[in-house]
């Protein structure tokens, strides 16, 4: 993790957001590189999930809405985690963690050695329940009618705009509503880089069905086979992904079953994507606080109903974080250790990069790099010997780099260098977009 850490600064991935005033615990600022990456993997959601699919319609909802949608979602009354204070160090830990944290003052123990045992000072509270929702105020007023909330998740708003969107798209059920937009939870001890943060990004999908057994089953077991099968289209390596059941302890009560997809972190197995059947629990409450009818009436069969709902919710920030860790390597070339990013084309920052051997040819190097940019997103770089340009690129993931070099002038030709395997081609000018499409296959 730290060398991911600090690789994720120097290339401009990640950086601690507010940095000069000493950071801000949970939240991060992505830079040049890591935003392109970020965009990559939503567009990649967003294609597979909406944009190839008759039956899933994207919105796009406000962060704040009607607090009445927290209370009927049941996050204003429970929303919350365990939470204990150290009374010798004053941390604040959440409750259910303090085995895998350090002990702030004792970096060597977890907060639970600190205080479990004779080997540290620690004393613990009793433990308590935290809310997770940022609150704010909306309008002049500082008073309880003003309270509101950063959403702490992005899909209610789907639920509360089901029958309008369900209305405009002519949609028939089963079909579903897609999203994705920044989530905030006011973490108690946000951890593991960008893995639990307190300001993220949700990629969820709410898919509507018929409440009936089989019809439930059949989409539930579709769509997680369907979610698993995306990580690995996305270049995940298939050995570090699992699938595990949620035993029915774990289950919300209103949820009829949930399967989360794992990866495998260097701090261990984690949840990445929850899988869920929600049942029909999310309509009816808003049915029930709004007094509005979000029933659905099938005009085939005129029966009327409220859906039931098979969730697939991931964050971006988590998916991010998967791709740089599964992506990293390090490997010897030519007598040189280098640390290479080994991502998929389609989620590789810059899908080339074009480096002039010298300066003088800064002409003709730029003018085949902006005739590129057209179809791919592309990097110019002249800084540096043409060795250190393509650690640079390797580090930041660049499939391709293309050199143009005095030859280039006489026979029209490029050196095209591929960052897995460091071969070096040349390639004719006016083949060159063909070469392309075919290494990249994007
Ligand atoms: N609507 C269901 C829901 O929000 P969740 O399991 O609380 O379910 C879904 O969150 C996903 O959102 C998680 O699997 C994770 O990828 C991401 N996520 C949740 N909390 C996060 C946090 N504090 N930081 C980063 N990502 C988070």
């Amino acid at each position: 993790m730290e060398k991911l850490v600090s690789l994720a600064k120097r290339r401009g991935f990640i950086f601690q957001s507010s940095e000069i005033y000493g950071g801000i615990n949970g939240f991060w600022d992505y830079g040049p590189v890591g935003v392109e990456l970020r965009n990559n993997i939503k567009s990649f959601w967003w294609q597979r999930m909406v944009r190839l699919r008759d039956d899933v319609v994207g919105v796009d909802t406000s962060i704040i809405c009607h607090p009445q949608t927290w209370v009927a979602s049941g996050h204003v009354a429970s929303f919350s985690d365990p939470m204990v204070d150290c009374k010798t160090c004053k941390g604040r830990f959440r409750a259910d963690h303090i085995e895998a944290i350090q002990c702030p003052q004792k970096p060597s123990l977890t907060v639970q050695a600190c205080a479990g045992d004779k080997r540290g000072p620690g004393e613990l509270t009793e433990v308590r329940q935290f809310n997770l929702m940022f609150e704010t105020f909306v309008g002049a007023l500082r008073d309880d009618s003003a309270r509101a909330y950063l959403r702490p998740e992005t899909c209610q708003s789907i639920f509360t705009q089901f029958k309008n969107v369900q209305i405009v798209s002519r949609q028939k059920i089963p079909f579903g509503i897609a999203q994705i937009g920044k989530s905030f939870r006011n973490e108690i001890t946000p951890r593991n880089f960008i893995f639990r943060s307190r300001e993220f990004e949700q990629m969820e999908m709410e898919f509507f069905v018929k409440p009936e057994e089989a019809e439930m089953q059949k989409w539930y077991e579709y769509w997680v086979a369907e979610r698993f099968q995306w990580f690995k289209d996305l270049g995940i390596k298939p050995d570090k992904l699992r699938q595990r059941i949620h035993s029915q302890d774990e289950l919300a009560h209103y949820a009829k079953g949930c399967v989360d997809v794992e990866y495998e972190f260097p701090f261990g197995w984690s949840e990445l994507e929850g899988i869920a059947n929600r049942s029909n629990y999310d309509l009816s409450q808003h049915i029930k606080t709004s007094g509005k009818d979000l029933s659905y009436f099938d005009e085939t069969t005129k029966e009327k109903y409220v859906p039931a709902v098979v969730e697939t919710s991931l964050g971006v920030d988590r998916t991010l974080l998967t791709v740089l860790a599964d992506a990293y390597a390090e490997d010897v070339v030519e007598g040189e250790e280098r640390v290479v990013m080994r991502f998929s084309p389609a989620v590789a920052p810059y899908k080339v990069a074009v480096f002039p051997l010298s300066r003088k040819l800064a002409e003709p190097a730029m003018a085949l790099e902006k005739s590129l940019r057209k179809r791919y997103v592309t990097d110019y770089d002249d800084v540096g010997s043409i060795g250190k340009r393509y650690r640079r690129h390797d580090e930041i993931g660049t499939p391709l780099a293309v050199t143009y070099d005095f030859q280039s002038e006489e026979d029209k030709q490029v050196t095209v260098r591929d960052r897995d395997t460091t071969k070096q081609e040349r390639i004719a000018i006016d083949r060159l977009e063909d070469y392309l499409k075919d290494h990249l296959k994007l």
